[in-house]
């Protein structure tokens, strides 16, 4: 299936101020596919399960085809079938994720594990993605937020996809886990490199280690001395098994949890912040509205991640059995991705499906995924992006692009983001 000539080559492919940013966008899409939707919409018609890798689809490499190799490969576009996928984890598994990323997350993790033992590692970590946990996610969110407006506000304009976006995510999760304030660049860099299929392995590892050693550290003092934090509750973390007695988290597991947590937590909110911003500055009528009826806020949020989410498709799914969706067959030890971008364009699902509608009836999407390994920051990320939205408002009137900088664009495959976001106010 050939799409090549409905994709755009920008010359200049990868987003970002770094070279190692630029190098991980674009091996996850950015700068080859600015739109991906037009070719997904046009491979609806050959059904709901198509036989191709995501990249396939575009005719780019596959990131992941030296690691599989003569693996048979599907995608999962309408909404039913990326549904099924992630509903049934044990046809569908993350076995193959946790070959694929034992050497980035560990021998522990929440995105490499399956029941049983995934079930009793999220119930472990839950606590510190409930309710009592939202307080200690919040009191690092507001006050970073408005030390970041301070350092651009009497410029008069900024680069806020760099500048402000980029800056919070990742500091929020870095301090509630107990990471010194000197340390915070090192950390942006690490959870870059810990992304899923954006780093080659090597490099994967290495910042795997270095993020072990920080907190391995920092895990010792907070055994001596606890504090209220987040990484003080997790040490403490344990689930009643009954009979069994009481389990308590292991260091390895904490360690695992940290670092699925920076690469899943601060690269999706940093982005979705990004297209939330460039979607709003290209309606400035919206835009003026919602400067008065914040209230608006929520569900333009909840719009622009099914519109345009920040993850086109959740992590593969490994097949351990003969298995036939939409009627396509799927073999045993395929693999499949549930695009859940695409399913959250199905035009059968969403009325005018490609149209950033944040107006329309609410209705369930899979912008956080679905079934046991749905993300489990979901209410952190939301929280995180109102805020960051109402800071931005409060302080700065009349917020538009740049007139002197090129307009930004969405760009990207697996992973979406806009090239950057300029803006002036006043
Ligand atoms: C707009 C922001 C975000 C989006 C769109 C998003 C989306 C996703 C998606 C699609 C998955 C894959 C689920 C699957 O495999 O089926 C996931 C998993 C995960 N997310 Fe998020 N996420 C966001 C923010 C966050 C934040 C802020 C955190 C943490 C603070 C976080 C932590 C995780 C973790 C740990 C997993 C693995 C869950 C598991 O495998 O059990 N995410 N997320």
């Amino acid at each position: 299936m050939s799409h090549a000539a409905e994709i755009s080559q920008s010359p200049n492919a990868g987003v970002g101020r770094y070279d190692w940013e630029r190098q991980t966008t674009q091996r996850t899409g950015a700068g080859a596919v600015d739109d991906p939707y037009p070719v997904i919409d046009a491979a609806r018609a050959e059904g709901g399960v198509l036989e191709t890798s995501l990249f396939g689809l575009f005719n780019l490499p596959d990131p992941m085809a030296e690691q599989w190799p003569g693996a048979r490969r599907f995608t999962a576009i309408s909404y039913a079938a990326a549904e099924a996928v992630l509903r049934d984890n044990t046809t569908f598994t993350n076995a193959g994720i946790r070959r694929m990323t034992e050497h980035v997350f560990g021998p522990y993790s929440l995105m490499g594990s399956d029941d049983p033992e995934h079930r009793q590692f999220r119930l472990l970590v839950q606590p510190a993605f409930g309710k009592k946990a939202m307080g200690l996610w919040q009191h690092w969110v507001k006050p970073r937020l408005d030390e970041l407006i301070d350092g651009f506000v009497a410029d008069g304009k900024a680069e806020l996809y760099f500048d402000y976006c980029a800056k919070f995510p990742v500091f929020v999760i870095a301090m509630t886990l107990g990471v010194a304030r000197e340390d915070l660049d090192k950390f942006h860099e690490w959870a870059a490199m810990l992304q899923i299929g954006a780093a080659p392995p090597d490099e994967a590892r290495k910042a795997r280690h270095q993020v072990e050693d920080y907190m391995r550290k920092v895990i010792a003092d907070r055994r001596a001395n606890p504090q209220d934090d987040l990484i003080s509750l997790l040490i403490g973390s344990e689930i009643d098994e009954g009979d069994a007695g009481k389990r308590r988290i292991t260091e390895e597991q904490i360690l695992g949890l940290i670092c699925n947590l920076l690469p899943a937590g601060a690269g999706t909110t940093y982005r979705s912040l990004g297209i939330i911003l460039v979607t709003l500055l290209e309606r400035p009528e919206l835009l003026a509205r919602v400067y008065k009826e914040r209230d608006l806020i929520p569900a333009i949020i909840e719009e622009a991640l099914r519109w345009n989410g920040p993850v086109l498709s959740a992590p593969f799914r490994y097949v351990t059995a003969d298995v036939e969706i939409e009627g396509v067959k799927i073999p045993k030890g395929a693999l499949i991705e549930p695009a859940i971008g695409a399913a959250n364009r199905e035009p059968e699902r969403f009325e005018h499906a490609g149209e950033f509608d944040p107006f329309r009836a609410p209705k369930p999407t899979l912008s956080f995924s679905f079934g046991a390994h749905f993300c489990v920051g979901g209410q952190v990320a939301r929280m995180e992006l109102r805020a960051a939205l109402n800071a931005l408002l409060d302080r700065l009137p009349n917020l538009r692009f740049d007139p002197d900088m090129p307009k930004p664009q969405l760009t990207g495959l697996l992973y979406r983001m806009p090239t950057g976001v300029p803006v002036v106010w006043g």
